[in-house]
């Protein structure tokens, strides 16, 4: 298959330029700069209709990533960004992919599961799951994040695409042992004896295995009439206070400081990021791909997280 990645340098897109170019698809990926990479990097600007178009005419799969990172403070600038950016690009795409003459068969966009309400109740499914913006006492910046989803869910399918299939993909916190990205932060935090809990730590966090992610996108691109969204997330949210408990048994230490909200805040500010990342509980859970029949190869995090640490541990030893 012919695989294009619009955005596809950050820590998602390298997970799945990885997997693709293993099993043997050709894979290009969209970025705004010149960057050496194992796949060909083809330049754009995420807003112009260009050159790069060529390169979705006669692909097989679309996988848009691309957008303003949300590690950041949600100023007034930065809000702009992270919004206009995402849909800038959904709509270029779009607009490639209608007038391409070999349209890719399926298009796979990039949505989140913090579209979801912040709840401890229930969890998040596609069909019964409240979609977030509405509960009392939502502060702005969780308020944000929903507009910022739905936006970009609204821009995808305002997008007129006849012969390509569009899946929007709300997936939840991808976790690989790569350097950098979220679950080496976490570990960090572990490792230096500050993974307790986060504030009261009852909220849900809703997680994936990097092998179950590659797979649910490889099964997804399989599916024909496989339509809309679509939560990708292991079965099994667990509290953040569980969530780091396992962490911490999977990497052996005993002890986690724990962080308090206003703990968090001013590390937030300092870190230049924000609070709500760690906070919302996040109770999301993959009703549709369950229901089609996918199966997780880590439906549990304790499993999950002892064999990301396996991985993350050979890569230090490297
Ligand atoms: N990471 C997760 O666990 C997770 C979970 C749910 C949803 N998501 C969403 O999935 C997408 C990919 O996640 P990620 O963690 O790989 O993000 P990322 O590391 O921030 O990568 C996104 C890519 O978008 C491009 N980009 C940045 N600013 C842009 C702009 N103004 N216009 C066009 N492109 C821009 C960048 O590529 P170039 O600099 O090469 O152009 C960047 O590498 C994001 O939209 C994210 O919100 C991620």
């Amino acid at each position: 298959m012919k695989v294009v990645i619009p955005g596809g340098s950050g820590q998602v897109g390298t997970i799945l330029a990885r997997a693709f170019l293993a099993a043997g698809h050709e894979v290009i990926v969209l970025s705004r700069q010149d960057r050496s990479a194992p796949w060909r990097v083809v330049r754009w600007d995420g807003e112009t209709a260009d050159e790069w178009c060529t390169e979705l005419d006669g692909a097989d799969v679309v996988i848009n990533l691309a957008g303003r990172s949300v590690n950041c403070r949600y100023t007034p600038a930065n809000r702009r960004a992270i919004k206009e950016s995402r849909v800038r690009a959904i709509r270029v795409i779009g607009d490639a992919i209608a007038r391409a003459s070999r349209p890719p068969r399926v298009w796979l966009q990039a949505s989140t599961a913090t579209i979801y309400a912040h709840r401890y109740d229930a969890a998040n499914d596609e069909a019964t799951g409240l979609l977030g913006g509405s509960e009392p006492a939502t502060p702005d910046t969780w308020r944000f994040s929903i507009d910022v989803a739905t936006s970009w869910e609204s821009a995808a399918r305002e997008s007129i695409t006849p012969r390509t299939r569009k899946v929007l993909l709300r997936s939840a916190i991808i976790l690989s042992p790569d350097r950098g990205g979220p679950f080496d932060l976490l570990l960090r935090l572990v490792r230096c004896g500050l993974g307790g809990q986060a504030g009261d730590g009852r909220q849900y966090v809703s997680w994936i295995h990097d092998q179950d992610f590659t797979r649910a996108i490889l099964w997804l691109i399989e599916q024909d009439g496989f339509e809309g969204a679509v939560n990708v997330a292991a079965p099994n949210p667990v509290t953040n206070g569980e969530f780091m408990g396992s962490l911490r048994a999977a990497w052996g230490i005993r002890f986690g400081l724990p962080a308090a909200t206003w703990m968090l805040e001013i590390g937030a500010v300092l870190l230049r990021t924000e609070t709500e990342l760690i906070l919302k509980s996040r109770r999301v859970v993959p009703g549709r791909l369950l229901e089609a029949g996918f199966t997780f190869q880590f439906p549990a995090w304790s499993e999950a997280a002892r064999d990301l640490c396996e991985r993350h541990r050979r890569l230090l030893a490297r």
